[in-house]
C-alpha cells in the first residue's frame, strides 16, 4: 500500500485530479469529511509516488490504474447498454428510474449530493454509468437500510448499500398480490398486466424469504437471506467489485468443481431427474423450464387464450389468439399478453424473478427451488397434472 505521506496534493495531478473527483475521499465505511486531511488515512489514498527515488514516470505504480482498467471493462461502466440509454431520447432519465441507471442519480436518491435522503429530486443527465462515486463515497457509511420493494428495510454497511440498492428488483410478490386481490383465480381479467420484478435481481433472491421478494403461497415457509458461509457472506466476497466477475478459486477452499455452475452440496435431486452429478444450478433451470411450459399450457388450456413468450423484448409474454404460433400484432406492434388471470400472473412472477438473476443458485438455491416449487404446485391442478407423478423435491 502506497504511504500517506507521499500522497501528492491533488491539485498536481493533472488528469488524476479528475479522477480523485471522482473517488470523493476514496473511502467508504467511514464517514469522513471530503477534504484533503482524509489523504492521512493509507487505505484511502488513491495516487502516491514511490517512497524514495530516482524513478522514471513509467515506474510509478499507480493503484487506480487497475481497478480502472477493470471496471472499464465491466457492465458497470457499459455505456453503450440499454440500462444506461433508455432515456436518450426524453434527455434526462426520469426520477423513478434514475437510483440504479447512473451514479449521479444514486447519489442524488441517497442524499450524497446534499439533497434530500429517499428521494431523486433531478433532473439526471443521460449519459452516467455506475462511476467510481457510486461505490466510493464518504457518505454510503451513512446509509444504515435499504428498503426492498416488499417494504423490508434491510439493515446494510458501507458499500454494500450501493448494491442492495441497485440490485433488488423493482416490485415483489406483495404488489401481485395486491393486483390480484378479490379476482376469481382462473378467470382472465383485463386489468392484469405482467408485473415485471426487474433485472439482475441478486439482492432480491439472496435475501430470500425475509427480503419477501417472491409471491409467497399461504401457509408456505420460505428460505431466508442465504448466510451460506463465512468467507463468502457479501456481495464483494465472490465478485470484484471492478471486474464484477466471480473468483472462483476461493469456492474451491470448500467445493469441488470444476465451475461455479457445476456446484453441488446437495445429495437429492429437486427435479425429479434422479441426477445429482449436476450443480444445482441444473435443478434450477429444469424447473424453471417446466414452469414455463406449465404457464403456457395454462394459458392455452385454461385461460383460453395462447401466449408466447419472447425474451428478447418487453413485455416477454405475448397473444398468439389464432394459436398460429406467431405473436398477433395490432398497429405493427406486438400485442402483450392480455389475458392473465390471477393464478398465471403470480406463477409468472415467481418465474421471471428466478430467471431474472443467472446467479441465484449461488445467491439462494433454496429460495429459488421453493418458489418454482410452489409455482409449478400452483398450476398442476387446473391442469390435471398429478405432481407426486413429477417426483418434484421442494
Ligand atoms: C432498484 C434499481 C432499479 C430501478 C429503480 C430501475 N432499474 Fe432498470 N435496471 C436495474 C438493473 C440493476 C438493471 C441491469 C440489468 C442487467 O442488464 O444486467 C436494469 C436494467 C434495465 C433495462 C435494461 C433491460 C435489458 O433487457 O437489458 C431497462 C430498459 C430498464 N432497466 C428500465 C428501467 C426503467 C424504465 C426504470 C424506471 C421506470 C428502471 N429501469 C428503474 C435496476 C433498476
Ligand atoms: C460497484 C462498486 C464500485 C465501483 C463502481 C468502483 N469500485 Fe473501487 N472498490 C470497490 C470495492 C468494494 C473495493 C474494495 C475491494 C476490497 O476490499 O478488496 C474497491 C477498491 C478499490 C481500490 C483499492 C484497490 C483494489 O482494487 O482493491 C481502488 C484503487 C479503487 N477501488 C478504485 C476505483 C476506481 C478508480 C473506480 C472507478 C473507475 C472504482 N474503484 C469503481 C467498489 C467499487
Ligand atoms: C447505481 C446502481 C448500481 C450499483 C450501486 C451497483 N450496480 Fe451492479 N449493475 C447495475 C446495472 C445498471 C447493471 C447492468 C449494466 C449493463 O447492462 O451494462 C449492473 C450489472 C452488474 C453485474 C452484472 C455483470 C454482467 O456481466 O452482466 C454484476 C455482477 C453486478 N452489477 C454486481 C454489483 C455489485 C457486487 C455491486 C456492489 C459492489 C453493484 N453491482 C452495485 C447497477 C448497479
Ligand atoms: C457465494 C458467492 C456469491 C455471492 C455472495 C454473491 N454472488 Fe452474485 N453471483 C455469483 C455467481 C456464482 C453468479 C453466476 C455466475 C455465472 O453463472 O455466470 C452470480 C451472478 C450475479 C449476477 C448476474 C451476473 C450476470 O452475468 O448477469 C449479479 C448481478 C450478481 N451476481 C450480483 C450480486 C450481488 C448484488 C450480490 C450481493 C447481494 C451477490 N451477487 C452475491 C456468486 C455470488
Ligand atoms: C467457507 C466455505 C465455502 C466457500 C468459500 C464457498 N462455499 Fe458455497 N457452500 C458452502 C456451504 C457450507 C454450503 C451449504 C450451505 C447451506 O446449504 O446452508 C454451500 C452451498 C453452495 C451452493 C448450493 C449447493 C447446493 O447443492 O445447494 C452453491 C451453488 C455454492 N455454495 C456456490 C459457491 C460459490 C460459487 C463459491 C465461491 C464464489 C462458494 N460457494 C464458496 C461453503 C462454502
Amino acid at each position: 500500500m502506497p504511504l500517506p505521506h507521499n500522497a501528492l496534493p491533488r491539485p498536481l495531478l493533472v488528469g488524476a485530479g479528475v479522477l480523485a473527483l471522482l473517488l470523493g475521499s476514496g473511502a467508504f465505511g467511514q464517514s469522513v469529511p471530503e477534504t484533503a486531511e482524509t489523504e492521512d488515512d493509507a487505505s484511502v489514498v488513491p495516487f502516491a509516488l514511490p517512497q524514495s527515488g530516482p524513478f522514471e514516470p513509467a515506474d510509478i505504480e499507480i493503484e487506480n490504474d487497475q481497478a480502472i482498467a477493470d471496471w472499464f471493462r465491466s457492465a458497470h461502466a457499459n455505456a453503450a447498454a440499454e440500462a444506461f440509454r433508455h432515456w436518450d431520447e426524453e434527455g434526462e432519465i426520469e426520477s423513478s428510474c434514475a437510483t440504479c441507471h447512473s451514479g449521479e442519480g444514486f447519489r442524488d436518491f441517497h442524499g450524497l449530493d446534499g439533497s434530500e435522503a429517499g428521494v431523486v429530486d433531478g433532473p439526471i443527465d443521460v449519459g452516467g454509468v455506475v462511476d467510481c462515486g457510486t461505490c466510493h463515497n464518504a457518505g454510503l457509511a451513512q446509509i444504515s437500510e435499504v428498503t426492498l420493494p416488499s417494504g423490508v428495510a434491510h439493515p446494510v454497511q458501507g458499500v454494500e448499500a450501493s448494491c442492495l440498492t441497485c440490485h433488488q428488483g423493482r416490485a415483489a410478490g406483495g404488489d401481485v398480490e395486491e393486483a390480484v386481490a378479490d379476482l376469481a383465480l382462473d378467470e382472465p381479467d383485463p386489468s392484469l398486466r405482467f408485473i415485471n420484478p426487474h433485472y439482475a435481481t441478486a439482492a432480491a433472491t439472496w435475501l430470500g424469504g425475509y427480503g419477501a421478494s417472491g409471491y409467497h403461497y399461504e401457509g408456505r415457509d420460505y428460505s431466508g437471506r442465504f448466510f451460506h458461509a463465512r468467507p463468502v457472506e457479501s456481495c464483494n466476497s465472490c465478485h470484484e467489485p471492478h471486474t464484477l466477475e466471480v473468483e472462483f478459486e476461493p469456492c474451491l477452499t470448500c467445493h469441488q468443481a470444476d465451475s461455479p455452475q457445476d456446484i453441488r452440496i446437495s445429495r437429492q435431486s429437486y427435479d425429479g431427474s434422479g441426477d445429482t452429478s449436476v450443480g444445482i444450478r441444473s435443478d434450477i433451470e429444469a424447473n424453471a423450464n417446466r414452469l414455463l411450459d406449465m404457464i403456457r399450457a395454462y394459458a392455452d388450456e385454461v385461460a383460453g387464450v395462447p401466449m408466447i413468450h419472447d425474451g428478447t423484448r418487453y413485455p416477454y409474454f405475448f397473444t398468439d389468439a389464432n394459436g398460429d404460433g406467431a405473436v398477433d400484432m395490432a398497429d405493427g406492434a406486438p400485442v402483450a399478453y392480455g389475458a392473465w388471470t390471477p393464478r398465471s400472473l403470480r406463477t409468472v412472477f415467481n418465474w421471471k424473478l428466478v430467471t431474472s438473476d443467472p446467479g441465484a443458485y449461488a445467491h439462494n438455491p433454496a429460495y429459488a427451488l421453493e418458489l418454482l416449487h410452489d409455482s409449478i404446485a400452483d398450476l398442476a391442478g387446473p391442469l390435471g397434472i398429478d405432481m407426486d407423478a413429477l417426483d418434484l423435491l421442494r
